[in-house]
């Protein structure tokens, strides 16, 4: 059984899916497209032998689709997602599940109202095997007890616009996520702390800045979010132990020597650090829906949480104190 998948929103990461479910997956093909671009969504469906939609109804609705993947922007993906909902389709939801908590819920409570899981949210760090690798260190033979946990996180320039808001909504979205997958954990506080900003960081605007966490065990995590950066995209990880400490490696890059010069390239973006969490991802994706088995990865609720505590991140650094997450009762269909 060959999943047909529609796709909306084909800008970078929309394409890049898209390509990969089309030529790389394996038990899956593209055959619906939407964009608010409609000729940049024509390219793609040529390419891949595609149709392109006028609206996205139209993808959601399609007869010729099983399932739809939402890569449309921040802004449009709870309104998408109830859509696809409404219609029982299967969703990848690309991050975050939305901006704004509220919309975020409606989501949950739709899902909760259909008593089973449609969607899995695009937080593909959780098939990164660097993370896998950390977290496999957090044993008595290895590093004991996770304790503190150091993020980096950079992006060459600000992919849609330096926001303080949309830093904490958008980019260390992925901390948010990572890090209670990491440390089997929830929140308990988060701190945002902004120092001397950069001289292209724009008037009013907060960049670099300075996450810090406390979980329910107590653990601290700190992030380091520099959404400007200038020199290229970097995630890095570190985990001070109980009895030691581990740095997650740079992905699969290589240290090349040449010409008096001993280095890395660091990638504009994210595309080439995470080319293999995102296949493993859609792999994942494609393998449950044909087999009906239970969707892998970061479900909705996962999906709410995050935007739950990036919504804290917010109010956090509008008073720039610590601010008390406060997560509602999980619903049983996400035990
Ligand atoms: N998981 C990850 O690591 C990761 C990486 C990149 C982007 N993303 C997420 O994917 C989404 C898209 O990011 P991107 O970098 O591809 O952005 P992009 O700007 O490159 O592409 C967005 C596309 O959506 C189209 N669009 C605008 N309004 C739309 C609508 N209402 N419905 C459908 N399409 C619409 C635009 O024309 C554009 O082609 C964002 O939500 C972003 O957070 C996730």
């Amino acid at each position: 059984m060959t999943i047909r998948v529609g796709v909306i929103g084909t800008g970078n990461i929309g394409t890049s899916h898209a390509r990969d479910l089309a030529m790389r997956v394996s038990g899956s093909t593209v055959t619906v497209l939407y964009d608010f671009d409609q000729a940049r969504a024509a390219a793609l469906a040529d390419e891949l032998g595609a149709t392109a939609v006028p609206t996205f109804e139209d993808v959601i609705e399609s007869d010729d689709v099983d399932a739809v993947l939402i890569a449309s922007p921040d802004d449009f993906h709870a309104e998408q997602a109830l859509a696809g909902l409404a219609a029982g389709r299967q969703l990848l939801c690309e991050k975050p599940l939305a901006p704004v908590e509220a919309d975020a819920l409606r989501v949950i409570e739709a899902e909760v109202a259909l008593g089973q899981r449609h969607i899995m949210m695009g937080f593909m760090r959780r098939f990164d095997p660097g993370y896998a690798e950390l977290k496999a260190q957090f044993t008595d033979e290895g590093i004991g007890e996770p304790l503190i946990v150091h993020h980096l996180h950079t992006n060459q320039s600000a992919p849609y616009g330096l926001a303080s808001a949309r830093t904490m909504t958008n980019m260390v979205i992925h901390e948010f996520d990572i890090t209670r997958w990491l440390l089997d954990d929830d929140y308990a506080s988060v701190q945002v702390i902004a120092g001397r900003p950069g001289p292209q960081t724009p008037e009013g605007e907060l960049d670099p800045l300075l996450v810090v966490m406390r979980m329910q065990s107590g653990a601290l995590v700190e992030v380091e979010a520099f959404v400007n950066s200038q020199y290229g995209y970097e995630v890095s990880c570190r985990v001070t132990g109980s009895r030691g400490g581990a740095q997650m490696g740079e992905g699969s890059f290589i240290t090349r020597s040449v010409a008096g010069v001993r280095g890395q390239d660091v990638p504009e973006l994210w595309l080439s650090r995470f080319a293999g969490a995102y296949h493993r991802q859609l792999q994942a994706w494609i393998d449950a829906l044909r087999s009906a088995g239970p969707l892998p990865g970061a479900s909705a609720w996962d999906g709410y949480v995050a935007t739950i505590t990036a919504n804290c991140a917010v109010a956090a650094l509008d008073s720039g104190l610590p601010v008390e997450v406060a997560l509602p009762l999980r619903p049983a269909l996400y035990d």
